[in-house]
């Protein structure tokens, strides 16, 4: 029995529209909130939507601040496929937001817990996240956030899983240049946000979605624990929802 809202949109473009009315309500309503922001396929139609509806006067990124889940270990962000170069040309390169008030883990970091703690402070600093928006891997990871024993709390780094290297393959040239390690908010701080954004889309991610959101809640399908969580919404496509029976 699901206790959070749940969308079923007809397309990937459609769950981008819907997305749009959620961030635009927040937009709205609190110009300078903080927006927890994902990269990765699903949200692409969410961003091109968003930027379409700032050209067309209807939205303002000019004083929203951004926090996003993850980066890679070892790419900067001049990297092609870098989270923050992600960012850039599917986003913020389009939009009004300020660039100082875009915050994406630093890849290059000398320093990985430092780095990570001072993350964490920064999201503190900002006064906590507003919305995050969240993809789900096949594996049930959230952010970088792969299964396991426990849920981890803060921004650290982890060790990415095969599958996860694999299902990323698609943006590099060879299996080789795909990193073997990534920084990611923690399962806590995607928790600590006001409101949760989930989107799904896609047939492959029809078993993943219903085993987190129908399955019991565990570490080894990171994203279940959003049935913990107060204000989720969930925006997936038919063929995403197609196992979710409710
Ligand atoms: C991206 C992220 C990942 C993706 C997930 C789904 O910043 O943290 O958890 O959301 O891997 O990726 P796509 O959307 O490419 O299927």
């Amino acid at each position: 029995m699901l206790h959070y809202e749940f969308i079923v949109a007809q397309n990937p473009e459609e769950a981008g529209k819907l997305a749009a009315d959620i961030f635009q309500e927040i937009l709205l309503a609190k110009p300078r909130c903080v927006l927890g922001l994902a990269t990765g396929s699903t949200p692409l139609p969410l961003y091109r939507e968003l930027i379409a509806r700032e050209k067309a006067g209807q939205l303002s990124f000019a004083q929203a601040r951004s926090v996003n889940l993850d980066e890679y270990k070892g790419l900067g962000p001049d990297h092609p496929q870098s989270y923050r170069r992600f960012m850039q040309e599917n986003l913020f390169d389009h939009i009004s937001i300020d660039p100082v008030n875009t915050y994406v883990p630093d890849g290059l970091t000398r320093n990985s817990q430092a780095m990570c703690a001072e993350y964490e402070k920064k999201i503190e600093t900002l006064g906590g996240v507003d919305i995050q928006l969240l993809g789900i891997g096949h594996d049930g990871h959230i952010g970088f956030n792969e299964p396991c024993d426990f849920f981890p709390a803060a921004t650290h780094e982890v060790e990415l899983e095969e599958i996860t290297r694999q299902a990323n393959q698609r943006f590099f040239d060879s299996i080789a240049e795909v990193p073997t390690a990534a920084y990611t908010m923690g399962i806590g701080t995607v928790m600590s946000a006001r409101q949760i954004l989930l989107m799904a889309t896609g047939a492959d991610k029809a078993d993943i979605l219903s085993r987190a959101l129908l399955g019991p809640v565990t570490p080894q399908v990171p994203a279940s624990i959003l049935q913990f969580h107060p204000h989720v919404t969930v925006i997936a496509d038919q063929a995403a929802a197609s196992l979710i029976r409710r």
